[in-house]
């Protein structure tokens, strides 16, 4: 088994203090960086967008692991894709014409996402396997930080595994949403390359023994 990889989530973090929370997650440790992008439509919050994304983009040489809960997902990808997204991630359940979508986050450089909320079946991304560079399975209905993972994504994660190592093998699985100590070695077992996690990291004052807790090694 390959080593977890970490995405804290920024929507977790201290807001007033944007800049130190980066930091403070890459010196600790952080694979990627995880920015949840939500339009108050798709779900019912608002956070972030491109212009926080290219501040962070100068802040940090970590790769940033956009997530779109939009709507309008076509309208955004290239803004962020501006702004120096890597990874970009759209909802299977709000983009209408995914191979379009994903061929244009492509075609901007970044790598392409699908994110399946806990109540899509995983036949849905049937036919997108082969255009997608990784996907974020939601362990929680998408919206706000600081949830419970809901169980029944733990089979859906080993099935969507099994589908992965058939017939995409370069395919990544994320998982987010509710990843904490606790569960992130289930999480793991059952197949998960990268974990989210924002409460888990943002809310622990020593960050590196987090991410160590997260990954299950001892925290040093
Ligand atoms: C939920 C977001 C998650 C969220 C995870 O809508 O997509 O990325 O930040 O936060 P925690 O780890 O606190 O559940
Ligand atoms: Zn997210």
């Amino acid at each position: 088994m390959s080593r977890v990889r970490i995405a804290p989530s920024l929507l977790a973090c201290d807001l007033g203090r944007v800049a130190d929370e980066v930091r403070s997650v890459a010196a600790a440790g952080a694979d990627l960086l995880h920015f949840d992008v939500m339009d108050g439509h798709f779900v019912p919050n608002l956070t972030f967008g491109p212009g926080l994304c290219a501040a962070v983009r100068r802040l940090t040489e970590l790769p940033l692991d956009v997530h779109l809960m939009v709507t309008n997902a076509d309208d955004l990808v290239e803004p962020f894709a501006v702004a120096g997204a890597g990874r970009i991630a759209v909802h299977v359940e709000a983009v209408t014409h995914l191979h379009r979508t994903l061929g244009r986050i492509h075609a901007l450089g970044a790598v392409p996402g699908v994110a399946i909320n806990p109540a899509t079946p995983v036949a849905a991304l049937d036919e997108v396997w082969p255009l997608v560079g990784f996907l974020l399975v939601m362990s929680v209905d998408p919206g706000f930080g600081g949830q419970r993972l809901i169980p029944e994504v733990l089979d859906k994660l080993a099935r969507l595994r099994a589908i992965r190592d058939r017939r995409a093998p370069g395919v990544e699985l994320a998982v987010d949403g509710g990843v904490e100590s606790d569960n992130a070695g289930e999480l793991q077992r059952l197949g998960a390359d990268i974990l989210v996690a924002g409460t888990a990291v943002f809310g622990a004052a020593d960050r590196s023994a987090a991410i160590a807790r997260l990954r299950g090694e001892e925290a040093g």
